[in-house]
């Protein structure tokens, strides 16, 4: 279980500064999929990344499991959020230069896992995408839909419990964007921990909870 309790962030703007996060608390079980909705500035990606230790809260507790990750050092920080997260962006972030198959593998890579091993685990989360058949081709080769199943493979290959997806149907049509939450929701289903941040409601509606924020604070449920 995450718990986040009584976070607050924010940034210098000029001479003074602005608050983005103020007094957030919050409970996301295991197993859960969560949609964080909000208007544009609203805070949704700096709660999502705090989550996903990309940033760090000026105040307040990041509790996952047992674990206070708000007082974890940075190398502790660095391995938990290796080991527990997978990240999927609107606009996929995939190395343009490489293969489908590159780029899924690159979290495997990065850890040393054997050649043959990568590849076997590549091709069953690539499978399990629909993806199995574009895996030689590169990136802008392929549909936006298509490039968001390979960057959702790359977040699956190290099979880390958490996947934080921010507007991941942003730059999709809305078929596609439909197509795209179904596949979260399964992962969800299989036990995946998922927090998608969106501002289309039809899209949040896939989840199993929407959490709204307005001004860096949420809304009461
Ligand atoms: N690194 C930063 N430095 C200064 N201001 C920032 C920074 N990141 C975000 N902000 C400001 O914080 C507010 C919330 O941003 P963000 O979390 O990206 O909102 P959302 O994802 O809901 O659109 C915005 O006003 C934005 O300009
Ligand atoms: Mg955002």
């Amino acid at each position: 279980m995450i718990e986040l309790k009584n976070i607050k962030k924010s940034f210098a703007c000029g001479t003074g500064k602005v608050t983005v996060l103020d007094n957030i608390s919050l409970e996301i079980h295991s197993g859960e999929m969560v949609a964080i909705m909000g208007a544009s500035g609203s805070g949704k990606t700096t709660l999502l990344n705090i989550l996903g230790c990309l940033d760090y809260a000026d105040e307040g507790d990041y509790l996952y499991e047992d674990q206070n990750i708000s007082d974890m050092r940075v190398g502790a920080r660095e391995r938990f959020r290796k080991d527990t997260i997978g990240f999927v962006f609107q606009q996929f972030a995939l190395i343009e230069d490489e293969t489908v198959l590159e780029n899924i593998e690159l979290p495997l890579k990065a850890r040393f896992v054997p050649k043959k091993k990568r590849r076997q685990i590549t091709m069953s989360v690539a499978m399990k995408l629909g993806i199995e058949n574009h895996l030689k081709k590169k990136p802008s080769q392929i549909s936006g839909g298509q490039q968001q199943r390979c960057a959702i493979a790359r977040a699956l290959v190290t099979d880390n419990p958490l996947i934080l997806a921010d507007e991941p149907t942003g730059a999709l049509d809305k078929k596609t964007g439909e197509m795209i939450m179904n596949v979260l929701k399964n992962l969800s289903s299989e036990g995946k921990t998922v927090v998608v941040v969106t501002h289309d409601e039809s899209v949040a509606g896939v989840a199993d909870r929407i959490i709204r924020i307005e001004d860096g604070r949420l809304l009461p449920a």
